[in-house]
């Protein structure tokens, strides 16, 4: 996918372009779609008068070969209320618009839109390369016109050259939230904790510095409840230590994020039912988001200690596989009864969040994790869920997630429900019953951070997509997260 920036004044793009502009709610045609109505001899507002076409978001109109234009479509998109057509709505737009005009079989695609400064032309840039992800490795019978016909997209700018430069960062945003993408839509047979790692380790070319532990230095550091997840599998476990020291004090305290690396999850012996378990590939979400965006810093050479901790296992049942009612000692000394080996995510944050804090002391921890089935019966598709026992680092990732479009939902830590995880055998037991299943889940969690500032995004809900209904996210892995975290590192823990 080609982008360009050109000037308002350039072409269209000729017969083989779609050109696309907005309309605004109420029917309001923007100042480029007015033009395009005028060169076409007024057909979009004939075909506005003649049809249900307002403007809303989601609604589009579509000329074939409009006499009078120098395109060989004309899309009039809606963007919705004016007045909130923001960075935001610029990214969906041009998401939108790219989702329109990919299979109309023609080659070029030419974004004519209101007001965009370089920073807004580059967010569109963005848009549209996000839109056209697409996970395709392994189909390798593909005819042509199955895939997207639009190969260039030009947007037209007031700033060419300074949108040049603003796309830049916007294009690390979206190779790296690619990266992730990649990532979680690759098979277990494929990509396992070893393959996983090598992939971590093809980054030290941006400057990260990555180790990769084995099961043997696990071991001498006590990390008894991550083995004990990855000891029926045939795949040894790992331990992924990336850092980016961007801060001009290279000892300056970091920021942390921890992500579940669950190549794949099978329940172990308290196995999952056959229908839809190959999801369970995506199990690694967590960690792919981490590992997209750890390159995001890298590439844009943020300036920040980052630190990102990746706990790569796969949850096997075998005849060496954890028990339900074994009992293992986390690295922290704390000892958990394994009561349904399906509740294996928490065994491996348990370890990867307590030696984060012992050898990091970061000023946050942020994990992220396809945790619980229930996260999905609480918010739906849209929402992951956002855990912290710190109200200012909570309000940093929700505003973060608004400005990226990437919807979070706060649910509460409630310490009566600590007693959920009581056992009479060990300190606690790995699952909380069946109501508040999330919450149990992020309640065990906080027991490994000791009092740090810590947030938990359960993104069980969001790793995934099926059925998208976002422009900016075809179906598939979606790299949650990637953006979101970005932004609160560039808002709130970068030096000037
Ligand atoms: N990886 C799953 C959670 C999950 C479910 C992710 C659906 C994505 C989509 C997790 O390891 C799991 O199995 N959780 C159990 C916990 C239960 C045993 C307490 C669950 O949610 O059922
Ligand atoms: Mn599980
Ligand atoms: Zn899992």
């Amino acid at each position: 996918m080609e982008i360009e920036f050109v000037s308002e004044r350039a072409g269209a793009g000729g017969a083989v372009a779609v050109l696309a502009v907005l309309a605004f709610e109420g029917g309001v045609l923007s100042p480029e779609a007015e033009a395009a109505d005028k060169a076409a001899g007024g057909a979009v507002t004939r075909a506005m008068a003649a049809g249900r076409f307002g403007g809303a978001k989601g609604q589009a109109l579509d000329f074939l070969a409009p006499a009078g234009l120098d395109a060989g479509r004309l899309l009039v998109l809606g963007a919705g209320p004016k007045d909130g057509f923001d960075d935001l709505g610029v990214e969906q737009a041009a998401a939108s618009a790219y989702q329109a005009a990919k299979g109309s079989g023609l080659t070029t695609l030419t974004l004519r839109f209101p007001s965009l400064t370089a920073e807004r032309a580059a967010r569109a840039g963005l848009g549209v390369r996000l839109a056209a992800y697409r996970f395709d490795k392994y189909r390798t019978r593909e005819k042509p016109e199955q895939k997207p016909s639009v190969a260039r997209v030009c947007i037209a700018t007031v700033d060419p050259g300074p949108a040049k430069v603003a796309f830049a960062e916007q294009a690390a945003v979206a190779d790296s939230v690619c990266f992730t993408r990649d990532l979680v839509s690759e098979p277990a047979n494929v990509l396992y904790p070893a393959e996983f790692a090598k992939r971590v380790e093809a980054l030290r070319g941006l400057g990260l510095e990555v180790e990769v532990l084995g099961e043997d230095e696990m071991r001498k550091l006590g990390m008894g409840a991550l083995l004990g997840v990855g000891q029926g599998s045939v795949r040894d476990s790992h331990l992924v230590v990336i850092q980016w020291k961007g801060a001009a004090d290279p000892a300056a305290q970091p920021v942390a994020f921890v992500g579940k690396g669950v190549c794949f999850d099978t329940g172990g012996i308290s196995i999952k039912p056959a229908e839809g378990m190959e999801d369970m590939k995506w199990d690694m979400g967590g960690a792919g988001t981490v590992a997209g965006l750890m390159r995001l810093l890298a590439a844009r050479k943020a300036k920040v200690n980052a630190v990102g901790i990746l706990g790569l296992v796969e949850n096997m049942p075998d005849g060496a596989a954890q028990r339900p009612g074994d009992i293992v000692t986390t690295m922290s000394g704390q000892t958990v009864e394994v009561i349904n080996t399906d509740a294996e995510g928490r065994l491996v944050l348990a370890d990867a969040l307590w030696y984060c804090k012992e050898r990091f002391k970061p000023k946050f921890m942020v994990d992220l994790a396809t945790l619980t089935g229930a996260i999905i019966v609480s918010l739906g598709f849209d929402y992951a869920g956002l855990f912290s026992n710190d109200d200012a680092l909570a309000e940093g990732l929700a505003a973060a997630s608004k400005a990226e479009g990437e919807p979070v939902w706060r649910m509460p830590l409630p310490p009566q429900y600590d007693k959920l995880l009581e056992s009479p055998a060990a300190d606690m037991k790995n699952i909380g019953g069946r109501w508040g299943g999330s919450i149990t889940a992020a309640l065990f969690l906080q027991k490994f951070v000791d009092g740090a500032p810590w947030a938990h995004l359960d993104i069980a809900s969001t790793a995934w997509k099926k059925g998208s209904t976002f422009p900016t996210i075809p179906d598939g892995a979606t790299g949650f997260g990637v953006r979101l975290l970005n932004r609160l590192v560039k808002d709130k823990y970068e030096e000037a």
